[in-house]
């Protein structure tokens, strides 16, 4: 058999699962609207596992014969090796992949695959398998966002006296350090990290045994699946247990404050690695080139990074407005929940992934950052926080002097550091040549040791922590 996806139209016969009371089949249209399998197959490997602990628990109930159990759980390993291995039929008249699996399980053991679906109904099955799909994908989140905080902190260690400019208003405002740059995305992918972890708790309870909407009058027993699946606990409530998306919901939302984070830094890195800026250097494994211009180095994953957050956006808004006014409990509404969820986690992945190996990668151009950062007046601050220290000014009045001195460099063409002490002094006599120290970018940073500032130590002392938290 060969994976043919799922365009098969049938049209005559009633469906073999649920067509007892129908004497004809589905109109082609009502079959292609109605079917899930061309997206839900994804969740294959979920099905199985879930119908395999159903199986067990049936078993160990006494509601299913041992034997009968067995013949299941095996032919549904069977069943799985033949979908990882591409060599499963999917089939559009069986709809989804609940369906697709029992019915090849049919094929596979006979007569105890029927006996499978006691005291279970696909709605809890398909809220049991896109919990675990998820929860794999919270997973890979977390272990994709560490990844790139390593490689953050590996540029914040190389550079954590690096001086360059700190930007309000992408307008020089005060020299920070490098490291201290990086560590700020480090801190927001660490909570990125714990949204995803908080999520994860949250959504960790089994659906599986709620059944249609009410739970089941047979004796079964919900804590050894949940168990068995890696759930804390089942569901307190069946229809609850059916009827909500909010774990994936949960999942979109932290997936586009990520993707928002991302977007930012990969806004910085076009712009860093502009001719204008000269930043970064980003590597070739990670650039692309143009096919009219000759000189061009583009940062395409950068960019596409950027344009990410659109479809993870997307996906959280399109996802509520489905779920939005719906009545309890399952509505065949629901099943529009998994293509959006597929899309933005692949997406997540991926930029993840792109952002974790270029910032690996790049080449920080510290002569240029050091340049940028000394320019713009960047430490004019410092002035004003000397005059304030060493005459005793008020701030407010150690701001205008200071601007003064500003005015003057800009009339003159030069920065503050190039001022002499006479001209200093024609602003303000009582001016020593003391304050030539604070006027240099590395004594800048150096000063700025508060707790979570841009000094250099501080810095070391964060990248220890995060070093030591990402163990
Ligand atoms: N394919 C369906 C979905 O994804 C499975 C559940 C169908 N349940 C039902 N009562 N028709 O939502």
């Amino acid at each position: 058999m060969t994976n043919k996806g799922s365009d098969d139209t049938t049209t005559s016969t009633a469906n073999a699962m649920w067509g007892g009371r129908f004497a004809a089949g589905p109109d082609a249209i009502m079959e292609a609207i109605n079917a899930s399998i061309g997206f839900d197959k994804r969740m294959a490997r979920q099905d199985i596992e879930g119908s395999r602990a159903h199986a067990a628990m049936l078993a160990a109930t006494g509601i299913v014969r041992d034997n009968d159990a067995e013949a299941i759980r095996e032919g549904l390993l069977t069943v799985l090796s033949e979908i990882e291995a591409g060599d499963f039929a999917f089939s559009t008249a069986l709809e989804d992949i609940h369906m697709n699996v029992e019915a090849r399980l049919k094929e596979v053991v006979g007569e105890p695959a029927g006996r499978l679906h006691t005291g279970r109904s696909r709605n809890d099955q398909v809220a049991t398998d896109f919990r675990l799909w998820v929860r794999d994908q919270m997973d890979a989140a977390i272990a994709g966002l560490e990844a790139l905080q390593r490689a953050l902190l590996g540029q914040a260690e190389a550079g954590a006296d690096w001086v360059m400019p700190g930007f309000t208003h992408l307008q020089t405002a005060q020299p920070v350090t490098w490291g201290h740059h990086m560590m700020a995305y480090v801190e927001m992918f660490g909570r990125d990290a714990s949204r995803f972890r908080d999520a994860r708790v949250r959504m960790n309870e089994s659906p599986l045994g709620a059944a249609a909407l009410a739970g089941t009058s047979f004796p079964i027993d919900r804590e050894m699946t949940a168990q068995a699946l890696g759930f804390d606990r089942p569901c307190a409530n069946s229809l609850d247990a059916v009827s909500d998306r909010d774990f994936a919901l949960e999942f979109l939302s932290a997936a586009s404050i990520c993707a928002m984070h991302l977007s930012r830094l990969a806004e910085e890195l076009v712009i860093w690695s502009s001719a204008q800026f000269r930043f970064v250097a980003l590597s070739d494994r990670f650039s692309t080139g143009s096919s009219i211009m000759p000189q061009k180095k583009n940062p395409d994953a950068a960019e596409l990074i950027r344009a990410k957050i659109g479809r993870i956006f997307g996906a959280n808004v399109a996802l509520m407005t489905v779920m939005k006014g719906l009545p309890l409990a399952y509505s065949k509404d629901m099943q529009e929940d998994k293509e959006q969820v597929f899309d933005a986690a692949d997406n997540l992945m991926l930029a993840l992934a792109a952002m974790e190996g270029m910032v690996r990668d790049m080449e920080a151009n510290v002569p240029a950052l050091e340049a940028a950062a000394s320019s713009g007046f960047s430490t004019a601050t410092d002035l004003a926080d000397w005059l304030v220290r060493a005459l005793d000014m008020p701030f407010r009045d150690a701001h205008h002097v200071t601007g003064s001195l500003v005015k003057l460099a800009e009339d003159k063409g030069c920065d503050l550091p190039d001022l002499s002490l006479d001209e200093m002094q024609g602003v303000h006599s009582a001016i020593t040549e003391d304050v030539f120290d604070v006027l240099g970018v590395h004594n800048s940073v150096a000063s700025r040791t508060s707790y979570g500032g841009t000094a250099p130590v501080r810095v070391r002392e964060q990248v220890a922590l995060w070093r030591e938290r990402l163990g």
